[in-house]
């Protein structure tokens, strides 16, 4: 039997805009119903929106760009960035790992890890918004802590999909 490779995570690095975003339209394009933004957006940007992109978000201390690794090949994303609004809140976007890699912790790799970073901060909730219904997404959020709060609502104007909010409170001391 094969051994198998853990899937390792990091913070991307300001000149691997083409890998985020190489990462980010797959997503779109493999994912539609699991985020507001769409193809048809994103993969409209100009290649100087990426790199600006990338690059503020490295750089920015209220961002934490991660990206999931199998073997040195890119297998997933996750976004992290502190609420403009309520520093104590961590929102979590971007979330997906390739089909190819699914079901090997990636995924849960990527959460933790954000998770962890806003431990570090001293966020007292990190938060997410999820398309409604029995899916990989939600059960790895539920496995992981997080409840949903707030009303259902449109995962985007005009779309029959609903969308929630899940939070995970963090707790002084809490592993
Ligand atoms: C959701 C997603 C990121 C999970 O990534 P993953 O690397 O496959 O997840 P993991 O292997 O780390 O799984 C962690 C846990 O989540 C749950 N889970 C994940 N996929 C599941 C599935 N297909 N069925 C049931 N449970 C699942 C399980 O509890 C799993 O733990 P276990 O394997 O020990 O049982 C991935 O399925 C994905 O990219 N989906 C499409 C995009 C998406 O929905 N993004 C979320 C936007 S909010």
């Amino acid at each position: 039997m094969q051994p198998v490779t853990l899937p390792e995570v990091r913070k991307l690095e300001r000149a691997e805009w083409p890998t985020y975003r190489a990462l980010r339209l797959r997503a779109l394009a493999d994912s539609p119903d699991a985020f507001g933004s769409t193809l048809a957006i994103e993969q409209g940007l100009s290649e100087e929106h990426w790199s600006t992109r990338l690059a503020r978000g490295v750089t920015s201390e209220l961002d934490l760009p991660l990206v999931a690794e199998v073997r040195r090949e890119a297998a997933g994303l996750v976004w992290a960035r502190v609420d403009a609004a309520d520093p104590s809140i961590v929102s979590i976007y971007q979330m997906w790992v390739a089909p190819e890699f699914r079901r090997h912790g990636a995924g849960r790799m990527l959460l933790r890890a954000a998770v962890e970073w806003a431990r570090s901060l001293n966020a007292k909730s990190v938060q997410l918004g999820v398309t409604c219904g029995d899916t990989p997404a939600v059960r790895l959020y539920t496995r992981e802590g997080f409840t949903p709060v707030g009303p259902r609502e449109s995962l985007r104007p005009g779309s029959p999909l609903a969308g929630q909010t899940m939070r995970l409170h963090l707790t002084e001391g809490a592993a």
